[in-house]
Order: structure tokens, then C-alpha cells, then sequence
């Protein structure tokens, strides 16, 4: 383990170098932020669990759970300086507390190599619609061709393997690289690029003729369809596409400069990342209802919708070509952010070199990534539990490692960290400050509680439901 090593002036720096500026900072987090969780995952699972009340809920939580989250993660990040488990077990003696929060850095590495597994497969999907959209493919396609390729393409395990592969190597390459070099530059122009893609897409879905169903769907809630489930499936979505509750957030924040704002940081992160996901539902949903399509289909939705729709377009493939470029830089820069815990982790803690981590952790990613490789072929047919495999990793991380995670995160900057510290972090002890300190001290831990014991039926059985 390294000793701490505390500059002139009294304050910590990170061993892995700073960002270069605020914007930096936020850039990096933003696209650690908005990924494949905005485009890809919240449009199907906020159509798998019926539209409106879940959009509602999943707004919710955003706001009381994940915003106060957030910054707490930042803080804590910034104050230990070090890699998620060092930062926790430093801090955790520093507040009069002790070694063992560094267990929930440990929770974290785990759930960003499971995440990675699977995200990187989807991943891999982007990468090989961009040559189909490029090639022509979906030019002209009617809907059955469309999803004609997608079950082909998936049911192929050769092809989504060697997808897979790509996108592992191309994530390690970036993260071994480092943070000024590689992630603030991979960063830089992906998040504006793709806010004005989605923003000229939104233009076609509103031409589409059925733009007020789409909205009507999103926007109208029906609170008795919504089930315990849809719940804990939207408070899992709002950690997931905030990246927060495994320290992803935190390894950012300890290479944030002393002076930078987190409350403003954090609302300019949380607005825009909202601000996509709730676009792409506004581009999507109306092309699922405009082409007969189901908004229920899973995880192949925005795969067989988007692709059909451009293609009518003059000039379709280029801007089906042009979406997936965009979105596999998406998803690359969130797949930084998954894997910086544990690569940090293991320079600082096994003396690897950062390129010798990165290898490692990818390799170790990529062997467990074969499970959701797999799932959507050869391993089809065997379900349990949430479904498939990739069905359970998701389930098991996003519904509950990240909610645990930011629970116990919201519990020790709100319960464990001293008011000074706390305070000192976030600029001062005014009305903003009072507010995030009462959502990370009440809010957040007994709402994620709240619905994580609900959704088990735990409450039920004990007559309190
Ligand atoms: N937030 C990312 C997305 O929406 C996924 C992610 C989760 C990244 C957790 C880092 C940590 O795609």
C-alpha cells in the first residue's frame, strides 16, 4: 500500500494526475454519465415496465436519491484522493470510524468488472451496426428485414465474440493510457456531438406521425400498473445511468482540482444526462408506435427501431452510420469509468504498472463478459431467477449492488464524515448544503432501503407493507 503523499499545502493529490480543468472534469463525468444506460437501456426498460409511472419514478430518484448520491460520491473522492478502497479505508480512520469502509470499495470494483462484463457485449453491438449502417443494410428496410438482422446477428455468438473483443481492447488501450491523455480526450466532443444528433432525430420522430402517442406513453402515468419491481427496476436505472453507488464517480472525483464546485458540477452532470435519456425515449418511443413495433421488446429495442427508421431517410445510412459512431463513443468513455476502480486499485495497491493493470482487468472483464456473450445464442434457453445470465448480472448489479452501494456511500458522507468535512468540501454551510445533507442523511439511505426490502416482499411478510 502506498503512504499517503500530501503536498506543500497541506492537501492530498492523486497519484494519477489531475484534470486539467473544471471542464474537464465535468466532460468526464458527464460521459462516464451518459451511455448505452440513456440510449440503449432506458428506452426498453422504461417500455418494459410500462412508460409513464416509471418515467416519474425513475425522475424521482434522480433528484432525491441520485443527485445527493452523486455528490457525495465526489466528495468522497476528492477528500481520500486515492482509489475507491483506499479513499474509504483512509477516510474511514480519518473520521474516527474505521479501516473496514474500505469494503465498500471492494463492492464497487466487483460491480464495475460485472457491469463491464455485459455492457461491453452491447457495446459490441454498436460497433457492428455502424459497418451494417455503413454498408447500406438497413436502407430502405422494411421492419421484418430489420429485426431479421438483429435476431441473425445476435444469434451468431462468432460475430458478437469477436465484437466483444474489439471493444475490451479498445477500452483497455484508452484506460492504459491514463487520465489527462486518454480519458479527457476521448471525452471532449462525444457528449455535444451526440446532444445534437439525438436533438436532429428528435425532429424526424415528431414528422414520424406518431410523436403523441410516444409522448402520451412516456408521460402518462398509470400508478396502478406500476408494481414494486417497476420500482426498484427505476431506482436501478437512475444509478445505473448516473454511474453512481460503485465508485466509478469517486475515482473521478479524486483527480478533481481543490477549487471546482461539486454542487454545480453534479447539476450540470445530472441535468444533462437526464436530458438525454429522456430524448432518446422522445426519439424512439414514437418510431416503436409509428412502425407497429412493441415497446416491450428488451434489449434489442433501440437496435431494431432506430435502424428502420433512418433507413427511410434520404440519406439514412450515413446517419445511421453516424448514431452508432456516436454511441459506441458513448459507451466507450462510460466503460472508462467502470473500469477506473479497479485499475486504479490495482496500481495503487499491487504496484501494477497502469498498463499492466488495465490488461489484467480487461482480460479478467472480457472472460466474464462471455457469460452475456452467450446468452443471446447458445445459452438462450436457460433461464432462472430474473431470465438469462445477462438478464441476472444486470439485475443483480443495477437493482442491487449500485442501490446498496449508494446507500451505504450517502450513509457514511451523511452519518460517518464530520459536518467540517463535509462542509469543506462542498464550499460552505448554506441552504444548499443543508439540503443535500438531508437527503444523503434521511432520503436517500431509507428510500433505497424502503424499496429494496419492498421489492423482496420483505415488508409484506413482516405485515408492514
Ligand atoms: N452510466 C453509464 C451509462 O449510462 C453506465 C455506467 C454505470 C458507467 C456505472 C459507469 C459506472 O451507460
Amino acid at each position: 500500500m502506498l503512504t499517503n503523499q500530501d503536498s506543500d499545502s497541506g492537501k492530498r493529490t492523486s497519484l494519477h494526475g489531475h484534470w486539467s480543468s473544471k471542464m474537464a472534469f465535468i466532460l468526464a463525468v458527464t460521459g462516464s454519465a451518459v451511455g448505452l444506460g440513456n440510449v440503449w437501456k432506458f428506452p426498453y426498460v422504461a417500455g418494459q415496465n410500462g412508460g409513464g409511472a416509471f418515467v416519474l419514478v425513475y425522475l424521482g430518484c434522480v433528484i432525491l436519491i441520485g443527485l445527493p448520491v452523486m455528490m457525495s460520491e465526489i466528495l468522497i473522492g476528492r477528500r481520500g484522493r486515492r482509489n475507491p478502497v483506499a479513499t474509504m479505508e483512509l477516510l474511514g480512520e480519518e473520521e474516527g470510524s474505521s479501516k473496514k469502509w474500505g469494503w465498500l470499495g471492494v463492492l464497487g470494483v466487483v460491480a464495475g468488472i460485472f457491469i463491464l462484463s455485459y455492457y461491453s457485449v452491447i457495446a459490441g453491438w454498436t460497433l457492428y451496426y455502424i459497418v451494417k449502417s455503413a454498408t447500406g443494410a438497413f436502407q430502405s428496410a422494411d421492419a421484418a428485414t430489420v429485426s431479421g438482422i438483429f435476431s441473425s446477428f445476435v444469434g451468431n455468438w462468432k460475430i458478437v465474440l469477436f465484437c466483444h473483443t474489439l471493444f475490451m481492447g479498445l477500452t483497455i488501450f484508452v484506460v492504459a493510457r491514463g487520465v489527462e491523455r486518454g480519458l479527457e480526450q476521448a471525452v471532449r466532443f462525444m457528449v455535444p456531438a451526440l446532444l445534437a444528433l439525438m436533438v436532429v432525430l428528435l425532429g424526424y420522430s415528431m414528422a414520424s406521425g406518431s410523436f403523441g402517442l410516444g409522448v402520451a406513453f412516456m408521460f402518462t402515468p398509470d400508478f396502478d400498473a406500476l408494481t414494486w419491481q417497476s420500482v426498484l427496476a427505476a431506482m436501478g436505472q437512475a444509478f445505473f445511468t448516473l454511474s453512481i453507488g460503485m465508485g466509478a464517480i469517486m475515482a473521478y472525483g479524486a483527480y478533481l482540482p481543490e477549487e471546482t464546485s461539486i454542487t454545480g458540477a453534479s447539476g450540470a452532470v445530472v441535468t444533462a444526462d437526464t436530458a438525454i435519456a429522456i430524448l432518446a425515449g422522445l426519439v424512439i418511443f414514437p418510431l416503436v408506435f409509428a412502425n407497429g413495433l412493441e415497446p416491450g421488446e428488451g434489449p434489442g429495442l433501440v437496435f431494431q427501431t432506430l435502424p428502420l427508421a433512418l433507413g427511410q431517410l434520404p440519406f439514412g445510412s450515413f446517419f445511421s452510420t453516424l448514431f452508432f459512431v456516436l454511441l459506441s463513443f458513448a459507451a466507450w468513455t462510460s466503460a472508462l469509468g467502470l473500469m477506473e476502480p479497479a485499475v486504479a486499485w490495482a496500481v495503487e495497491h499491487h504496484r501494477k504498472t497502469r498498463g499492466q493493470a488495465a490488461f489484467l482487468v480487461g482480460l479478467l472483464i472480457w472472460f466474464i463478459g462471455l457469460a452475456s456473450v452467450f446468452s443471446f445464442n447458445l445459452l438462450a434457453e436457460t433461464t432462472f431467477l430474473a431470465g438469462t445470465l445477462f438478464d441476472n448480472v444486470d439485475y443483480l448489479t443495477s437493482n442491487i449492488m449500485l442501490p446498496l452501494g449508494g446507500m451505504v456511500i450517502a450513509i457514511f458522507a451523511g452519518w460517518i464524515m464530520c459536518r467540517n468535512s463535509t462542509s469543506e468540501e462542498l464550499g460552505g454551510a448554506g441552504t444548499l448544503y443543508k439540503m443535500w445533507r438531508f437527503l444523503a442523511r434521511f432520503v436517500a439511505p431509507v428510500g433505497i432501503l424502503f424499496v429494496l426490502l419492498q421489492a423482496v416482499g420483505l415488508l409484506d411478510k413482516l405485515g408492514l407493507g
